[in-house]
This record gives structure tokens, C-alpha cells and sequence, in this order.
């Protein structure tokens, strides 16, 4: 008896420390009390170069199903050849293999586990650009917030976001993945995405580390074919471009992700001055890199060497992690042994996986995200929803409303037709997780809120002319390809009576995104003929455009009394498309990306050069300067365009003085009247135009955007304040310089129609 008295504290803490040792293997007698510096340079010190090698190797999952535990990647992970697991789905598979890595090799340092969690995890929020269009930064907070909130309990602490690549180009169809065209808005907003995500704890439970993308350029791609080459001057690139990456890096992104395409004749994953001079030095940035999904292996097939050579190229500018390629796991080991890369190059690479997973709390508790009973909680819980349907309800443009047919007019009959009208799928987008749990589209959601109406549907027109491009991208299987003529007759009979008609058009989730290019952003011919058939019955039309890019509407916007841009709303995309309709909520958003009237103005955007030549305003058509034979210069909608069903006036632009030297500031201000009726919230929006410059000028830039809440009849005087910061660009030097001289200050509800002020800088 006395013996087992002595042996049992014995006992307890021989069971706790090995519990410990199972469950925290590395961590649980290094960690306390030690930095994070100390605790690392303690595990380096412990690793083989083959496991600091197998910290930078992302591979896929294959299918760990049933028993993750007996997978391939399993055994990868027992043998210390991974640092992370791209894109797996499930808490119990992620779990599960979380254990392999810290119960079974030989180290035990955690897995981190990476996903594309775009613009939500369950619950879906409007594509990143519709978003952008609130002008209201907190609006991606939340939404980042909360798929972080919900994301950390399916086992996910890095997610592959935000996508802050500036578009000029809507055949681009990965436009939508980002903010748009300009550069202080998509800093802004790119900001805010990592705020969102990564909170002011990263290694707390309810907190993803965040990965900006696609470093970078990627949005220029020529002629927007996805993955194309990119070619502009580094002195363009760093006054519209890269802003919003560095603006990420500025709120502590913890990772950047490489992009595809080549600059300056260099894939941009091997781009030294891209990836050493800018993003290291000059940003200073601290976390790691990691390459786009088989950017390395890619770079092979952009012609610049072999595996070996690549993985060296790509390895040497910085990129610290191969996602998918399995090229450093299996070159890096050579170029060690042939001296091409030296120890500490890896260890150095190693660190910042290491590093990342600290900061992670990974090595505290690397089961902190796999957390199934918070998941039931959070996930589309009342209030992500609600949030997600508000938020949605600011991403939705108001692109033309004549004779005020919006909101919707007491009725006893709607009809809606149209490809998209009952699609609920689409309206997600198409990144991976994003569903919806709402058991209405927009039919039904109609039927339910406007009860005692008739609420009818007929499709009237197929999705594309074409019959391959209808089976590729119908979001909808069970809405097979329908005779144009049928659709068409049907739809008429079936609107007969309706007091007013919606017609839902535009292009289905898997149009845009990434590999969806398009040459013809113009809406098909069985959609005109539906819309034209529509607009023939005399009745009010209205269009309800789903999209995840602009679209070209010269053709369309003739046929239709009022427009209203859903883009693709998320989750809850059809309670808050009726919102709007109803009127229940006034539309505030304004674009971020300017709508072309036809494809060939594209690229298009506001913050664009003079020329020698510039075309006078409104003239038609004049030779020898620059303008086209067949269309005008400006677009259908420019960039910061959005009405509303308030109206609202714009006085003269007054300055509180008309000279600042480099350390002053100027007050601007406007008053804005809502001349309307109806209470509603204005973006009043700034822009600057350097007059003359040692380097062209674009014609104006966006320097500051407010929203301003107005009620029917009222006025308020919006001011802002501007600095030198606000004059300063990028010269050819590359310095970040204000020039002294006039600068012409704008203010407007959009980036057109603008009244102006002169200020001297001294
Ligand atoms: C390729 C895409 O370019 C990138 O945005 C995405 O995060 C990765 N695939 C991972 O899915």
C-alpha cells in the first residue's frame, strides 16, 4: 500500500506529460516561457534538412475519405514531408489528419490547413466586388469576420484571401474577385479584409491568418485572358497597381500568394525585383510567401527552365511555400546537395512556415480549429444571416430607374422571367463552400413576401446563344436548353395582366471567376429577343442583372425601364433583392468597375490618360484624335455611378483656401441636397487632378469617398480634408513625390459630372 502511495504522483505525472507529449508533442515543455525566436531556432535546430524541406511543400489531399488516417497524405504527413494541406473539406478528416502530423512524426509540428475562403465560408456574401461597391470598408470587415467566425471551426486557420489585383479589363473574369479598378478604394478595402480576418489575435480560436493575392499584376492580363502576359512600366505598376498590396501588407498580412502571369517577360513567381526589391525591402514584409496553385511547376511552361531551374528561381526570389507543384520537395534536396541553395536559405524559408504556425497558436493547440460544436453555433447562425442579406443589400447597383419604376408599385400581378430568375445556386458565385441554406430564389422569394399578388414565372430565354456554352455554365442542370420560340410564347402568355415585369438576365456564377474570360460581354440574342418581347407588351421593365463583371449593355439598356445590379449576392441574394425592389431598402452602392457600352472600349477606366489628342467632350466622332469611329469614349456607366431612389444635388466645390505648401491641408466641401422625397444615403466621392506633372497625369483619382445619410428635403455640408499625401505619385524615379503646382479637386456622386476647384500646392 505504501508503495503505491509513493508510486502514484509518479504515476498522474508520468500519464500527464506523456498525454502532453502526445498532444502537444513539440510544444508542451519548449513553449513556456520561451519567445518565439528561442523557440524556434530550438526546433530548427532539431529538424533534417529533408523536414525544414517538407515545411514548404502544400500538396492536395487526393480522397482521405473514409479514413484520413490510411490516406497517401497521411503518410506523407508521418514522414515530415508537409507543412500544409490545400483545400480539404471536413472538420473530422482535418482532425484527423492534424493528429497524424503531431501525435505520429517524428517532430510533431502541426499542419496548417488552407482554403479558399473567397467571400464566406457557409454563409455567403455578395463576390468581393459587388461588396466593394458599398464604399463602406466595415462591410468586408464583417464579412471577413465572420467567415473566420465560422471557417476556424471546419478546421481552417489560413484561407487564400483577399484577391486585391486592380481590374481594368471586365473580359477579365476574375474581376469580380476583387475590388475593382481603383487603387485607393481596393486599398481600403484590401485593409479591411485582413482586419476581418485576422482580427487583433491570430492565434485565437475564432481568428484565419489571411493571404493576399495574386502578387502580383495579375489583373492586367492581356487582353483579359486569364494567366496572360502582363507588361506595363514599373512606374504604372506602382501608381495603380500595387497600392492595395502593400496596403494589405501595412495591416499585417500574414502571407502573400505569387500570381501566373509573367511581367516584364519574367513569371511573376520568379520575379526578383516583384518579390526581393518591393515586397521584401522595400515593404518590409515579414510572413511568407507562398506560390499560386502549380505556379512553379507553370513557370516550365512559360519557357524559363526546367524543374530544377524553376524551383531554384522561384526559391531564390522568396517564395517560401509550393502549393500543389511538389516541385521543392522534390528539386530542393538536389540544389541543397549541389551548393545551389545553402542551409540557411532554408531554414530561412522553414522559419517563416514555422513562424506562421506559431503565430497561429498552432504548436499551443493545434486542434483549436477543428471545433464542430462552436460550428453549429456560428455557422449561419440568425445573425451571420441577417448580416449577410444587409450587406448584401448594399452591394446591389442601381444602374438606371426611369420614370421611377423602382421600388415596385402597388400590383396584383409580377411576372418574372428570364435564365436566371429561379436559379438559387447562382447567386452564390462559385467559390467552394459558399451555399445557400435559403429555401427561396427569387421566384419563390417573391411569391412569399408579396402575398395576396399573383406572382408568375415563365424562363423566356435560354442562358447563351450558343447550345455548348448553355451545357457548360447553366448553374442549373435541370434547366436544360429550351426552343426559343416555345420560351419565348410562353413567357408572353404568361405576363399578360402583370402590372409590371422582371426580367432576370445576365450570366450565370460560372462565367466569371477564374479561366472564365469572355470575349462578348454583351448580353446574348435570346436574352435581347426576351427583353425586346417584354418591353413590346408596354408594361414597366424591370432587369435584374446577375453578373460577375460588367457587362456590355448598349444593346439592353434601351429595352429596360430600370436596372438594378445584384451581381451575386450570397447567401441570402434573393431576400435582399427584394428588398431593394420592394423598396424596403433604398440602394446606395455605386461601381467600383466601370460598365463598357461594348466590348471593344475594354480595357475602360476612369482614371485614364488625357492623350495629345483628347476627344472633346460629348463631340461626336472626329478624326485624328482619339476616339473610336463607332462608339464614344465614355462608357454606359462610369466608375462611382449608382443612383438611388432618392435624388440628390451637388453645390460648387468651395476650398477654405486656394494654396497649401507640402505641410498643410485644405478643407474642400460641398453641400449635397436630397432633393427627393425619400430618406437615403449618398457616397459623395473626391477626386484630384494633377494638372501638370513631370509624368502624364491621369485625369483624376479618387482621393476620398464619404456616405453621407440624408433625409428627404435635407442638406449637409461634406468636407474633406486634404493633405500633400493625397497630391503625391509615384515619378519616374519611383519616388513618392507631390509636385508643386495647380491640382483641379473634385466632388461628385460619381466620377463623371464633376464640379471643381483649383488648389496650389507651393
Ligand atoms: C488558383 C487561384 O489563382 C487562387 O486564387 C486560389 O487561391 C488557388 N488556386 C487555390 O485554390
Amino acid at each position: 500500500m505504501r508503495t503505491y502511495l509513493y508510486i502514484l504522483p509518479f504515476l498522474l505525472f508520468s500519464f500527464f506529460s506523456v498525454q502532453g507529449k502526445d498532444n502537444f508533442r513539440v510544444s508542451f515543455d519548449e513553449l513556456s516561457g520561451k519567445s518565439k525566436k528561442e523557440f524556434i531556432d530550438g526546433l530548427l535546430s532539431r529538424m533534417t534538412i529533408e523536414e525544414k524541406i517538407g515545411q514548404l511543400n502544400l500538396p492536395g489531399y487526393g480522397n482521405v475519405e473514409p479514413d484520413a488516417k490510411k490516406s497517401d497524405i497521411a503518410s506523407r504527413i508521418r514522414r515530415g514531408e508537409v507543412g500544409g494541406i490545400f483545400n480539404i473539406n471536413g472538420v473530422k478528416s482535418i482532425r484527423a489528419l492534424q493528429e497524424v502530423a503531431v501525435k505520429e512524426s517524428r517532430l510533431g509540428i502541426p499542419i496548417i490547413i488552407g482554403a479558399d475562403v473567397c467571400s464566406g465560408y457557409k454563409t455567403g456574401f455578395p463576390i468581393p466586388m459587388g461588396m466593394a461597391c458599398s464604399f463602406k470598408p466595415e462591410n468586408v470587415e464583417k464579412a471577413a469576420r465572420i467567415s473566420s467566425e465560422e471557417a476556424t471551426t471546419g478546421g481552417v486557420c489560413w484561407t487564400y484571401s483577399p484577391m486585391v489585383d486592380i481590374s481594368r479589363d471586365a473580359r477579365w473574369g476574375r474581376s469580380r474577385e476583387g475590388a475593382g479598378e481603383d487603387p485607393f478604394l481596393g486599398s481600403d478595402m484590401a485593409k479591411a479584409w485582413v482586419r476581418g480576418y485576422q482580427g487583433d489575435d491570430l492565434s485565437a480560436n475564432n481568428t484565419m491568418m489571411a493571404c493576399v493575392k495574386h502578387f502580383a499584376l495579375y489583373g492586367a492580363a492581356e487582353s483579359g485572358r486569364d494567366y496572360n502576359p502582363v507588361d506595363m512600366s514599373r512606374v504604372t505598376a506602382m501608381n495603380y497597381y500595387l497600392e492595395p498590396y502593400k496596403a494589405s501588407i501595412e495591416a499585417g498580412v500574414g502571407s502573400v500568394m505569387t500570381s501566373f502571369n509573367e511581367f516584364e517577360n519574367v513569371p511573376a513567381t520568379g520575379h526578383s525585383w516583384l518579390l526581393k526589391d518591393i515586397l521584401r525591402d522595400a515593404w518590409g514584409f515579414k510572413g511568407f510567401v507562398v506560390s499560386d496553385y502549380t505556379a512553379i511547376q507553370e513557370m516550365v511552361n512559360h519557357g524559363v527552365g526546367d524543374k530544377g531551374a524553376v524551383s531554384l528561381q522561384a526559391f531564390k526570389c522568396g517564395v517560401n511555400m509550393d502549393m500543389i507543384a511538389d516541385f521543392y520537395s522534390s528539386s530542393l534536396i538536389g540544389l541543397y546537395k549541389s551548393g545551389k541553395v545553402m542551409e540557411a536559405e532554408i531554414d530561412n524559408a522553414c522559419r517563416r512556415i514555422l513562424e506562421a504556425k506559431f503565430d497561429l497558436g498552432l504548436f499551443h493547440n493545434p486542434y483549436q480549429y477543428c471545433d464542430e460544436e462552436r460550428g453549429e453555433k456560428v455557422i449561419f447562425s440568425e445573425a451571420n444571416l441577417r448580416e449577410a442579406r444587409r450587406i448584401a443589400t448594399e452591394s446591389y447597383v442601381l444602374l438606371k430607374n426611369d420614370g421611377d419604376v423602382l421600388p415596385l408599385k402597388a400590383a396584383k400581378k409580377i411576372a418574372v422571367v428570364g435564365p436566371l430568375a429561379d436559379t438559387k445556386a447562382n447567386m452564390c458565385g462559385s467559390w467552394i463552400d459558399v451555399k445557400t441554406n435559403q429555401p427561396y430564389g427569387l421566384v419563390e422569394e417573391l411569391q412569399n413576401r408579396y402575398k395576396g399578388v399573383e406572382v408568375v414565372y415563365s424562363r423566356g430565354a435560354n442562358l447563351a446563344d450558343d447550345e455548348k456554352i448553355e451545357f457548360n455554365f447553366t448553374d442549373n442542370k435541370n434547366n436544360v436548353r429550351k426552343l426559343q420560340d416555345l420560351i419565348i410564347k410562353d413567357a408572353e402568355k404568361v405576363v399578360e395582366g402583370a402590372d409590371a415585369i422582371i426580367v432576370a438576365l445576365g450570366e450565370s456564377a460560372s462565367m466569371s471567376g477564374e479561366g472564365a474570360s469572355r470575349a462578348i460581354l454583351e448580353l446574348p440574342e435570346t436574352q435581347l429577343d426576351l427583353l425586346r418581347t417584354m418591353k413590346a407588351t408596354g408594361k414597366p421593365i424591370v432587369v435584374v442583372l446577375f453578373t460577375g463583371r460588367p457587362l456590355a449593355l448598349q444593346n439592353a439598356e434601351p429595352y429596360a425601364d430600370a436596372i438594378l445590379n445584384v451581381w451575386m449576392g450570397g447567401t441570402d441574394a434573393a431576400g435582399a433583392i427584394v428588398d431593394v425592389l420592394g423598396g424596403a431598402v433604398n440602394p446606395t452602392a455605386k461601381l467600383t468597375m466601370t460598365f463598357p457600352r461594348v466590348t471593344g472600349q475594354c480595357p475602360i477606366y476612369y482614371n485614364h490618360k488625357n492623350t495629345g489628342r483628347p476627344m472633346a467632350e460629348g463631340a461626336w466622332f472626329t478624326r485624328y484624335v482619339s476616339n473610336y469611329i463607332d462608339v464614344v469614349n465614355e462608357p454606359l456607366y462610369p466608375f462611382g455611378f449608382g443612383l438611388s431612389y432618392s435624388k440628390y444635388e451637388y453645390g460648387e466645390v468651395a476650398l477654405d483656401k486656394s494654396e497649401m505648401n507640402e505641410n498643410g491641408t485644405v478643407t474642400a466641401s460641398v453641400k449635397v441636397t436630397n432633393v427627393s422625397d425619400v430618406d437615403g444615403e449618398e457616397i459623395v466621392q473626391l477626386y484630384i487632378h494633377d494638372k501638370i506633372r513631370s509624368i502624364t497625369p491621369p485625369v483624376k483619382e479618387l482621393k476620398g469617398y464619404r456616405r453621407v445619410a440624408l433625409k428627404a428635403g435635407e442638406s449637409k455640408i461634406v468636407q474633406f480634408t486634404i493633405d500633400s499625401q493625397l497630391l503625391k505619385f509615384y515619378n519616374s524615379e519611383l519616388q513618392f513625390v507631390a509636385e508643386p503646382g495647380e491640382f483641379e479637386v473634385m466632388i461628385s456622386g460619381s466620377s463623371d459630372n464633376v464640379k471643381k476647384a483649383v488648389l496650389t500646392l507651393k
